[in-house]
């Protein structure tokens, strides 16, 4: 998909500009044409000629560039995408309000590309309202926002700013390439692993990160639908995206039925907990006590419900974890139910399933296996689920009955 393209990389001054290399060494493996576009300050951090030597152009720096009268125009209008990695609070700012103050800020007013951003900053500038409501200005104008992970961030701290994973910038400029397919459908999307309370500091959990239910929710987004995640996990999502924050399996089962008739697709990659306490108790357990006796209940299968109530036209995906035959059971358990395609991992295998940041699944429709996805990152793996579903819901020539509806527009 990045094979023959132009691709404008801007970098801009903030301490992970040098992983900024990485993402255009990657973007060239892949094929593009990659051309660097480095801001002042991030000449302070990585110099000109790293980039240089590893593109496909020699990096540009300048608008007042002796050669090219006007670079900025050349640049924006022969692109074929625009990707700025790391975007700095000031860059947001200044892309946001239309200011055109250097060569990469020029270049993305004069482009028709779609544009990627990937921010990196402090937590505290990250969290601040003025570049939230940039962000939100721009994924508005269908800017696509790769959001930041948590990490160790300059100067030693930790928190929410740290540059996401070159292979996830990549993934995302790779979505920026493809057509907004999903334009006009509501996508419902769950994340993370439910926690059943035993005490107020006890629960029964799981290890699921969430990681492979934001990616989705992320790329649902990019591709142009309209999102809407319920996850356990404190993890950063595209601006736009609308998140509602749950903790146990009744409360996602709530959270899900209250919204799943309004939802063209649903997504349930949450690994919801089969069972929990029958009782939790009002106050810490105390080990002066006894080791106290747990005993446990079935929670209600919210998949299974929305199988059951499944209208036409909706798409329902499910997710397994798998340990044996991955096919076999995840065939099983898409008839059983109700759901249309289900992705099956073996969290057995080496870097697959809980806690990576890649996965390697099966994607089974009632037909067989749909798609068998090796070791990829999550937000590759997200991209073949929706590729998946766009493919479940296009009308084929002699599929006769049960045709999905097409895609309907919401307000
Ligand atoms: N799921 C759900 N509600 C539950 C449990 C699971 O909606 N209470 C959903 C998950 O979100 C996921 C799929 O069902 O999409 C995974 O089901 P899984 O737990 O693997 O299946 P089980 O029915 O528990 O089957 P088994 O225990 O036999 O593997």
């Amino acid at each position: 998909m990045l094979a023959g393209k132009k691709v404008v990389l801007g970098v801009t001054g903030g301490i992970a500009a040098y992983k900024a290399v990485e993402v255009c060494r990657r973007l060239v493996d892949a094929g593009a044409h990659v051309v660097p576009v480095l801001t002042e300050g991030a000449t302070r951090f990585v110099g000109e000629v790293t980039f240089s030597a590893l593109a496909s152009e020699p990096a540009q720096t300048s608008l007042w560039h002796e050669r090219d009268p006007i670079p900025h125009t050349r640049l924006g209008q022969s692109a074929d995408v625009v990707v700025v990695c790391p975007a700095t609070a000031r860059l947001i700012g200044a892309y946001t309000a239309g200011i055109s103050d250097d060569l990469l800020t020029a270049t993305l007013l004069a482009t028709r590309a779609p544009v990627v951003l990937a921010p990196a900053m402090h937590t505290e500038m990250w969290e601040h309202p003025a570049v939230a409501a940039n962000l939100a200005v721009l994924a508005g104008r269908g800017v696509h926002i790769v959001a930041p992970d948590q990490g160790r961030l300059a100067g030693g701290d930790v928190g929410a700013g740290r540059l996401a994973d070159p292979s996830t910038i990549v993934a995302a400029v790779q979505t920026a390439l493809t057509p907004p397919d999903m334009a006009g459908l509501h996508v419902l999307v769950t994340a993370g692993g439910t926690r059943e309370p035993i005490d107020p500091v006890r629960f029964l959990g799981n290890r699921s990160s969430g990681k492979q239910g934001h990616a989705l929710a992320d790329e649902a987004a990019a591709r142009g639908a309209k999102v809407t995640l319920v996850t356990t996990a404190d993890r950063p999502v595209t601006a736009g995206v609308d998140v509602i924050r749950v903790e146990t399996a009744a409360e996602m089962e709530q959270a899900v039925l209250a919204r799943s008739d309004a939802a063209d697709v649903v997504v349930m990659a949450a690994a919801v907990a089969d069972f929990r306490p029958v009782d939790s108790a009002p106050t810490k357990i105390k080990k002066a006590d006894g080791v106290p006796e747990v005993v446990l209940e079935p929670t209600a299968d919210v998949l299974a419900a929305l199988g059951a109530r499944k209208r036409p036209g909706q798409t329902l995906v499910g997710f397994a974890a798998e340990t044996g035959d991955v096919v076999a059971s995840a065939g099983e358990k898409l008839a059983r139910k109700g759901a249309d395609l289900l992705v099956a991992n073996d969290v057995s295998a080496p870097g697959a399933g809980f806690e990576h940041d890649t996965n390697a699944v099966v994607i089974v429709s009632a037909a067989g296996i749909d798609q068998d996805v090796t070791l990829a990152d999550k937000r590759a793996v997200a991209r073949a689920v929706l590729d998946a579903v766009v493919a479940a819901r296009t009308p084929t020539p002699g599929r006769a009955s049960g045709l999905p509806d097409p895609p309907r527009s919401h307000p």
